[in-house]
Protein backbone atom coordinates (compact mmCIF):
# COMPACT_ATOMS: atom_id res chain seq x y z
CA UNK A 1 0.00 0.00 0.00
CA UNK A 2 1.40 3.35 -0.81
CA UNK A 3 0.23 6.84 -1.10
CA UNK A 4 -1.33 9.00 -3.81
CA UNK A 5 -1.30 13.08 -2.50
CA UNK A 6 -3.69 14.81 -5.48
CA UNK A 7 -4.19 18.06 -5.64
CA UNK A 8 -3.16 18.12 -1.57
CA UNK A 9 -5.42 15.53 -1.23
CA UNK A 10 -4.10 11.87 0.24
CA UNK A 11 -5.73 8.65 -0.89
CA UNK A 12 -4.64 4.70 0.08
CA UNK A 13 -2.97 3.14 -3.42
CA UNK A 14 -4.09 -0.33 -2.95
CA UNK A 15 -1.08 -2.88 -4.44
CA UNK A 16 -1.24 -3.41 -8.29
CA UNK A 17 -3.37 -0.61 -8.78
CA UNK A 18 -2.80 2.24 -11.04
CA UNK A 19 -2.49 5.87 -9.57
CA UNK A 20 -5.69 6.25 -12.39
CA UNK A 21 -7.53 3.70 -10.65
CA UNK A 22 -6.85 4.75 -7.43
CA UNK A 23 -8.49 8.45 -8.42
CA UNK A 24 -11.42 7.06 -9.92
CA UNK A 25 -12.25 4.57 -6.83
CA UNK A 26 -12.21 7.56 -4.49
CA UNK A 27 -14.62 9.86 -6.42
CA UNK A 28 -11.92 12.18 -8.02
CA UNK A 29 -13.13 13.17 -11.48
CA UNK A 30 -9.80 13.02 -14.09
CA UNK A 31 -10.28 13.10 -17.64
CA UNK A 32 -9.01 9.34 -19.14
CA UNK A 33 -10.25 7.34 -22.13
CA UNK A 34 -7.96 4.10 -23.55
CA UNK A 35 -6.32 2.95 -20.05
CA UNK A 36 -3.81 1.70 -21.60
CA UNK A 37 -0.63 4.68 -22.69
CA UNK A 38 -2.19 5.13 -26.04
CA UNK A 39 -4.08 8.15 -25.78
CA UNK A 40 -2.30 10.41 -23.47
CA UNK A 41 -5.87 12.04 -22.35
CA UNK A 42 -4.46 11.47 -18.85
CA UNK A 43 -1.59 12.96 -18.30
CA UNK A 44 -0.69 14.37 -15.01
CA UNK A 45 2.36 15.75 -13.38
CA UNK A 46 4.48 14.55 -10.51
CA UNK A 47 5.58 16.96 -8.31
CA UNK A 48 7.01 14.49 -5.76
CA UNK A 49 8.43 11.17 -6.17
CA UNK A 50 9.26 8.38 -8.69
CA UNK A 51 7.31 7.54 -11.62
CA UNK A 52 8.52 4.48 -13.48
CA UNK A 53 9.53 4.90 -16.78
CA UNK A 54 6.45 2.90 -18.69
CA UNK A 55 3.99 5.64 -17.33
CA UNK A 56 6.25 8.30 -19.42
CA UNK A 57 6.80 6.37 -22.75
CA UNK A 58 6.20 8.13 -25.84
CA UNK A 59 5.74 11.27 -24.34
CA UNK A 60 8.26 14.10 -25.77
CA UNK A 61 11.93 14.67 -23.76
CA UNK A 62 10.67 18.27 -22.66
CA UNK A 63 7.51 16.53 -20.72
CA UNK A 64 9.20 14.05 -19.34
CA UNK A 65 11.38 16.19 -17.71
CA UNK A 66 8.53 18.05 -16.48
CA UNK A 67 7.28 15.37 -14.48
CA UNK A 68 4.48 14.65 -16.88
CA UNK A 69 3.26 10.62 -16.80
CA UNK A 70 0.02 8.20 -17.44
CA UNK A 71 -1.64 7.64 -14.34
CA UNK A 72 -3.45 4.82 -16.36
CA UNK A 73 -0.27 2.79 -16.94
CA UNK A 74 1.30 4.02 -13.79
CA UNK A 75 2.16 1.88 -10.51
CA UNK A 76 4.44 3.57 -8.65
CA UNK A 77 6.81 1.74 -5.68
CA UNK A 78 6.44 4.59 -3.57
CA UNK A 79 4.72 7.31 -2.51
CA UNK A 80 3.88 10.25 -4.81
CA UNK A 81 2.50 13.73 -5.37
CA UNK A 82 0.66 14.93 -8.50
CA UNK A 83 -1.12 17.71 -9.72
CA UNK A 84 -3.64 18.17 -12.96
CA UNK A 85 -2.86 20.18 -15.95
CA UNK A 86 -4.82 23.33 -16.83
CA UNK A 87 -6.07 23.56 -20.02
CA UNK A 88 -2.91 25.60 -21.65
CA UNK A 89 -0.66 22.40 -20.33
CA UNK A 90 -2.70 19.88 -21.93
CA UNK A 91 -2.30 22.31 -25.32
CA UNK A 92 -6.41 22.49 -25.66
CA UNK A 93 -7.47 24.34 -28.78
CA UNK A 94 -10.89 25.24 -30.40
CA UNK A 95 -11.85 23.99 -34.37
CA UNK A 96 -14.87 24.94 -36.36
CA UNK A 97 -15.79 21.52 -38.72
CA UNK A 98 -15.50 22.94 -42.47
CA UNK A 99 -16.50 20.29 -44.12
CA UNK A 100 -18.07 16.93 -43.45
CA UNK A 101 -18.21 14.43 -45.86
CA UNK A 102 -18.38 10.52 -46.29
CA UNK A 103 -15.44 8.87 -48.09
CA UNK A 104 -17.72 5.34 -47.95
CA UNK A 105 -19.93 3.65 -45.95
CA UNK A 106 -18.15 4.13 -43.16
CA UNK A 107 -15.78 6.51 -43.89
CA UNK A 108 -15.78 10.02 -42.27
CA UNK A 109 -13.88 12.85 -43.28
CA UNK A 110 -13.97 15.79 -41.19
CA UNK A 111 -12.09 19.25 -42.14
CA UNK A 112 -11.58 21.27 -39.23
CA UNK A 113 -9.98 24.81 -38.85
CA UNK A 114 -7.93 25.70 -35.78
CA UNK A 115 -8.84 28.99 -33.80
CA UNK A 116 -5.05 29.51 -33.84
CA UNK A 117 -2.31 28.12 -35.61
CA UNK A 118 -1.19 24.50 -35.17
CA UNK A 119 2.36 22.83 -34.85
CA UNK A 120 1.56 19.43 -35.58
CA UNK A 121 3.60 17.24 -37.79
CA UNK A 122 1.45 14.79 -40.41
CA UNK A 123 0.72 11.44 -38.29
CA UNK A 124 0.23 12.98 -35.29
CA UNK A 125 -2.91 12.58 -33.24
CA UNK A 126 -5.56 14.94 -31.17
CA UNK A 127 -7.72 14.09 -28.57
CA UNK A 128 -11.62 15.37 -29.55
CA UNK A 129 -14.15 15.61 -26.79
CA UNK A 130 -17.74 15.52 -26.66
CA UNK A 131 -18.17 17.03 -23.22
CA UNK A 132 -16.70 13.63 -20.96
CA UNK A 133 -15.81 11.80 -23.40
CA UNK A 134 -12.45 11.51 -25.01
CA UNK A 135 -11.45 9.67 -28.24
CA UNK A 136 -8.14 10.23 -30.08
CA UNK A 137 -7.97 10.58 -33.96
CA UNK A 138 -5.17 11.05 -36.18
CA UNK A 139 -3.98 13.76 -38.34
CA UNK A 140 -3.90 12.86 -42.13
CA UNK A 141 -3.36 16.14 -43.31
CA UNK A 142 0.04 17.64 -44.34
CA UNK A 143 1.37 20.95 -42.69
CA UNK A 144 1.88 23.55 -45.35
CA UNK A 145 0.02 22.18 -48.22
CA UNK A 146 -3.23 21.36 -46.38
CA UNK A 147 -5.01 24.49 -45.22
CA UNK A 148 -7.29 22.71 -42.43
CA UNK A 149 -6.88 19.81 -40.11
CA UNK A 150 -7.60 16.45 -41.69
CA UNK A 151 -9.21 13.89 -39.78
CA UNK A 152 -10.64 10.17 -41.24
CA UNK A 153 -13.65 8.59 -38.44
CA UNK A 154 -14.85 4.97 -38.65
CA UNK A 155 -17.76 4.34 -37.70
CA UNK A 156 -18.24 1.96 -35.04
CA UNK A 157 -21.45 -0.03 -34.43
CA UNK A 158 -22.34 1.47 -31.01
CA UNK A 159 -19.78 4.23 -30.81
CA UNK A 160 -20.30 7.10 -28.55
CA UNK A 161 -18.54 9.38 -30.24
CA UNK A 162 -17.67 8.16 -34.18
CA UNK A 163 -21.61 8.33 -34.47
CA UNK A 164 -22.10 11.92 -32.75
CA UNK A 165 -19.45 12.75 -35.09
CA UNK A 166 -21.19 10.69 -38.55
CA UNK A 167 -25.13 11.77 -37.23
CA UNK A 168 -24.72 15.09 -35.00
CA UNK A 169 -21.83 17.22 -35.68
CA UNK A 170 -22.79 19.35 -38.47
CA UNK A 171 -20.30 21.78 -40.75
CA UNK A 172 -19.98 25.31 -38.17
CA UNK A 173 -20.00 23.67 -34.89
CA UNK A 174 -17.19 24.21 -32.64
CA UNK A 175 -15.73 21.29 -31.29
CA UNK A 176 -12.73 20.68 -28.62
CA UNK A 177 -9.31 19.28 -29.13
CA UNK A 178 -5.98 18.54 -27.52
CA UNK A 179 -2.78 17.97 -28.94
CA UNK A 180 -0.80 17.38 -31.47
CA UNK A 181 0.74 14.23 -29.58
CA UNK A 182 2.49 11.08 -30.39
CA UNK A 183 5.95 10.00 -32.52
CA UNK A 184 4.00 8.65 -35.77
CA UNK A 185 5.38 11.03 -38.30
CA UNK A 186 8.13 10.84 -40.46
CA UNK A 187 11.97 11.06 -39.03
CA UNK A 188 14.54 11.99 -41.17
CA UNK A 189 17.15 9.24 -40.65
CA UNK A 190 20.71 8.47 -42.03
CA UNK A 191 21.10 5.83 -44.31
CA UNK A 192 17.30 4.41 -44.55
CA UNK A 193 17.19 2.07 -47.25
CA UNK A 194 13.32 2.75 -47.57
CA UNK A 195 10.01 3.63 -45.85
CA UNK A 196 7.03 0.82 -45.14
CA UNK A 197 3.42 1.98 -44.46
CA UNK A 198 1.01 -0.42 -43.33
CA UNK A 199 -2.38 0.44 -42.35
CA UNK A 200 -5.98 -0.96 -41.67
CA UNK A 201 -9.29 1.02 -42.26
CA UNK A 202 -9.28 4.82 -41.12
CA UNK A 203 -5.63 3.88 -40.12
CA UNK A 204 -4.84 5.09 -43.75
CA UNK A 205 -5.38 8.47 -42.34
CA UNK A 206 -2.11 9.04 -40.51
CA UNK A 207 -0.14 7.15 -43.12
CA UNK A 208 -2.10 9.64 -46.06
CA UNK A 209 0.10 12.26 -44.13
CA UNK A 210 3.31 10.57 -42.94
CA UNK A 211 4.05 9.57 -46.90
CA UNK A 212 3.16 13.11 -48.36
CA UNK A 213 5.50 14.04 -46.10
CA UNK A 214 8.34 11.92 -46.71
CA UNK A 215 8.11 12.86 -50.75
CA UNK A 216 7.41 16.42 -49.64
CA UNK A 217 10.69 16.32 -47.87
CA UNK A 218 12.77 14.67 -51.11
CA UNK A 219 13.01 11.24 -50.01
CA UNK A 220 13.79 9.43 -52.72
CA UNK A 221 14.22 5.47 -51.69
CA UNK A 222 11.21 3.26 -52.28
CA UNK A 223 8.50 4.10 -50.08
CA UNK A 224 5.60 1.13 -50.19
CA UNK A 225 1.96 1.81 -48.52
CA UNK A 226 -0.38 -1.39 -48.51
CA UNK A 227 -3.54 -0.15 -46.97
CA UNK A 228 -6.10 -2.83 -45.76
CA UNK A 229 -10.17 -3.31 -46.11
CA UNK A 230 -12.45 -6.12 -46.36
CA UNK A 231 -13.37 -5.55 -49.94
CA UNK A 232 -12.95 -2.90 -52.22
CA UNK A 233 -16.00 -1.07 -51.20
CA UNK A 234 -14.24 -0.14 -47.80
CA UNK A 235 -11.01 1.34 -49.49
CA UNK A 236 -11.26 4.86 -49.70
CA UNK A 237 -8.34 7.41 -51.65
CA UNK A 238 -7.74 4.79 -53.98
CA UNK A 239 -7.42 7.73 -56.99
CA UNK A 240 -5.81 9.55 -54.39
CA UNK A 241 -3.30 7.56 -54.72
CA UNK A 242 -2.78 5.98 -57.48
CA UNK A 243 -2.44 9.67 -58.59
CA UNK A 244 0.60 10.04 -55.74
CA UNK A 245 2.06 6.87 -57.49
CA UNK A 246 1.95 7.96 -60.91
CA UNK A 247 3.63 11.29 -60.02
CA UNK A 248 6.46 9.72 -57.80
CA UNK A 249 8.07 6.73 -59.26
CA UNK A 250 9.79 5.80 -55.66
CA UNK A 251 5.85 5.37 -54.19
CA UNK A 252 4.04 2.51 -54.06
CA UNK A 253 0.48 1.85 -53.07
CA UNK A 254 -0.82 -1.48 -52.57
CA UNK A 255 -4.55 -1.84 -51.98
CA UNK A 256 -5.35 -5.57 -49.88
CA UNK A 257 -8.70 -7.29 -50.12
CA UNK A 258 -8.60 -9.58 -46.68
CA UNK A 259 -12.04 -11.00 -47.66
CA UNK A 260 -11.73 -11.62 -51.93
CA UNK A 261 -10.18 -14.57 -53.60
CA UNK A 262 -7.58 -13.84 -55.66
CA UNK A 263 -9.39 -15.22 -58.21
CA UNK A 264 -12.29 -12.00 -58.23
CA UNK A 265 -9.78 -9.42 -57.55
CA UNK A 266 -10.21 -5.83 -59.10
CA UNK A 267 -7.52 -4.31 -61.18
CA UNK A 268 -4.74 -3.71 -59.50
CA UNK A 269 -5.44 -5.00 -56.20
CA UNK A 270 -4.06 -8.01 -53.68
CA UNK A 271 -5.70 -10.37 -51.89
CA UNK A 272 -4.54 -10.94 -48.07
CA UNK A 273 -4.32 -8.69 -45.16
CA UNK A 274 -2.18 -5.48 -45.40
CA UNK A 275 0.95 -7.01 -43.60
CA UNK A 276 0.97 -9.99 -45.29
CA UNK A 277 1.74 -8.16 -48.94
CA UNK A 278 3.85 -5.62 -47.09
CA UNK A 279 6.40 -8.41 -46.16
CA UNK A 280 5.66 -10.37 -49.47
CA UNK A 281 7.14 -7.15 -51.39
CA UNK A 282 9.76 -6.50 -49.04
CA UNK A 283 10.66 -9.39 -47.38
CA UNK A 284 13.91 -7.71 -45.35
CA UNK A 285 13.32 -4.77 -43.82
CA UNK A 286 16.93 -3.78 -42.26
CA UNK A 287 17.16 -0.33 -42.12
CA UNK A 288 13.37 0.84 -43.13
CA UNK A 289 11.94 3.19 -41.75
CA UNK A 290 8.16 0.92 -40.66
CA UNK A 291 4.80 3.25 -40.18
CA UNK A 292 2.05 1.03 -38.58
CA UNK A 293 -1.52 2.47 -37.93
CA UNK A 294 -5.29 0.86 -37.31
CA UNK A 295 -6.40 -2.39 -35.64
CA UNK A 296 -4.79 -2.93 -32.38
CA UNK A 297 -4.21 -7.10 -33.19
CA UNK A 298 -2.59 -5.77 -36.74
CA UNK A 299 -0.26 -3.58 -35.40
CA UNK A 300 0.90 -5.41 -33.01
CA UNK A 301 1.39 -8.65 -35.14
CA UNK A 302 3.64 -6.49 -38.01
CA UNK A 303 5.93 -4.68 -35.27
CA UNK A 304 7.07 -8.23 -33.67
CA UNK A 305 7.13 -9.50 -37.70
CA UNK A 306 9.26 -6.14 -38.78
CA UNK A 307 11.32 -6.58 -35.68
CA UNK A 308 12.09 -10.37 -36.50
CA UNK A 309 12.89 -9.10 -40.37
CA UNK A 310 15.50 -7.05 -39.08
CA UNK A 311 14.10 -3.40 -38.40
CA UNK A 312 14.87 -2.02 -35.44
CA UNK A 313 12.57 -0.93 -32.75
CA UNK A 314 13.68 2.81 -32.81
CA UNK A 315 12.56 2.93 -36.70
CA UNK A 316 9.46 0.97 -35.93
CA UNK A 317 6.73 3.60 -35.65
CA UNK A 318 2.74 2.85 -34.43
CA UNK A 319 -0.33 3.90 -33.76
CA UNK A 320 -2.71 1.13 -32.78
CA UNK A 321 -5.99 2.22 -32.59
CA UNK A 322 -6.80 1.13 -29.16
CA UNK A 323 -10.57 1.51 -27.96
CA UNK A 324 -11.54 3.40 -25.02
CA UNK A 325 -11.65 1.47 -21.75
CA UNK A 326 -14.91 0.13 -20.80
CA UNK A 327 -14.19 -0.73 -17.30
C1 LIG B 1 -3.61 7.07 -30.93
C2 LIG B 1 -4.97 6.73 -31.52
C3 LIG B 1 -5.31 7.22 -32.77
C4 LIG B 1 -6.56 6.91 -33.32
N1 LIG B 1 -6.85 7.40 -34.56
C5 LIG B 1 -8.04 7.09 -35.13
C6 LIG B 1 -8.37 7.58 -36.44
O1 LIG B 1 -7.60 8.32 -37.08
N2 LIG B 1 -9.57 7.21 -36.97
C7 LIG B 1 -10.46 6.40 -36.28
O2 LIG B 1 -11.54 6.10 -36.83
N3 LIG B 1 -10.18 5.95 -35.03
C8 LIG B 1 -9.00 6.28 -34.44
N4 LIG B 1 -8.73 5.84 -33.17
C9 LIG B 1 -9.79 5.12 -32.43
C10 LIG B 1 -10.74 6.16 -31.78
O3 LIG B 1 -10.05 6.86 -30.76
C11 LIG B 1 -11.99 5.53 -31.12
O4 LIG B 1 -11.62 4.46 -30.31
C12 LIG B 1 -13.01 5.08 -32.15
O5 LIG B 1 -13.45 6.17 -32.94
C13 LIG B 1 -14.26 4.44 -31.46
O6 LIG B 1 -14.79 5.38 -30.56
P1 LIG B 1 -16.36 5.41 -30.26
O7 LIG B 1 -16.58 6.34 -29.12
O8 LIG B 1 -17.13 5.64 -31.49
O9 LIG B 1 -16.66 3.92 -29.80
P2 LIG B 1 -16.82 3.41 -28.27
O10 LIG B 1 -18.07 3.96 -27.71
O11 LIG B 1 -15.55 3.70 -27.55
O12 LIG B 1 -16.93 1.85 -28.47
C14 LIG B 1 -18.18 1.18 -28.68
C15 LIG B 1 -17.92 -0.31 -28.79
O13 LIG B 1 -17.22 -0.60 -30.00
C16 LIG B 1 -15.97 -1.24 -29.73
N5 LIG B 1 -15.00 -0.67 -30.69
C17 LIG B 1 -14.29 0.47 -30.57
N6 LIG B 1 -13.54 0.68 -31.67
C18 LIG B 1 -13.80 -0.34 -32.51
C19 LIG B 1 -13.34 -0.69 -33.81
N7 LIG B 1 -12.46 0.06 -34.48
N8 LIG B 1 -13.83 -1.82 -34.38
C20 LIG B 1 -14.74 -2.59 -33.74
N9 LIG B 1 -15.21 -2.32 -32.49
C21 LIG B 1 -14.75 -1.22 -31.89
C22 LIG B 1 -15.65 -0.89 -28.28
O14 LIG B 1 -14.81 -1.87 -27.68
C23 LIG B 1 -17.02 -0.84 -27.66
O15 LIG B 1 -17.48 -2.13 -27.33
C24 LIG B 1 -7.50 6.12 -32.60
C25 LIG B 1 -7.15 5.64 -31.32
C26 LIG B 1 -5.91 5.95 -30.79
C27 LIG B 1 -5.56 5.43 -29.41
S1 LIG C 1 -3.07 7.16 -21.97
FE1 LIG C 1 -4.10 7.12 -20.07
S2 LIG C 1 -6.17 6.95 -20.61
FE2 LIG C 1 -5.15 6.81 -22.52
Amino acid sequence: MSKVVYQGRSYERQDDETVLRCLLRNGIHVPYSCESGACQSCVMQVTSGEIPPNAQEDLKETQKSLGYFKPCVCKPEGDLEIIALDDAHKQKHQVTVVEKCFLNDEILRLRLACDEPLEYRAGQFINLFNGDLIRSYSLASLPGSDEMLELHIKRVPTGAMSNWLCDDVQVGDQLSIAGPMGECFYHEVDGEKGLLAVGSGSGLAPLWGVVRDALAQGFEKPIILCHGAMSAENLYYVDELRRLEKAHPNFSYFPCLSDVEASELPAGMFSGYPNDVAFAQQPTVAKWQIFLCGHPEMVDQTKRKAFLLGASLTDIHADPFVPASSA
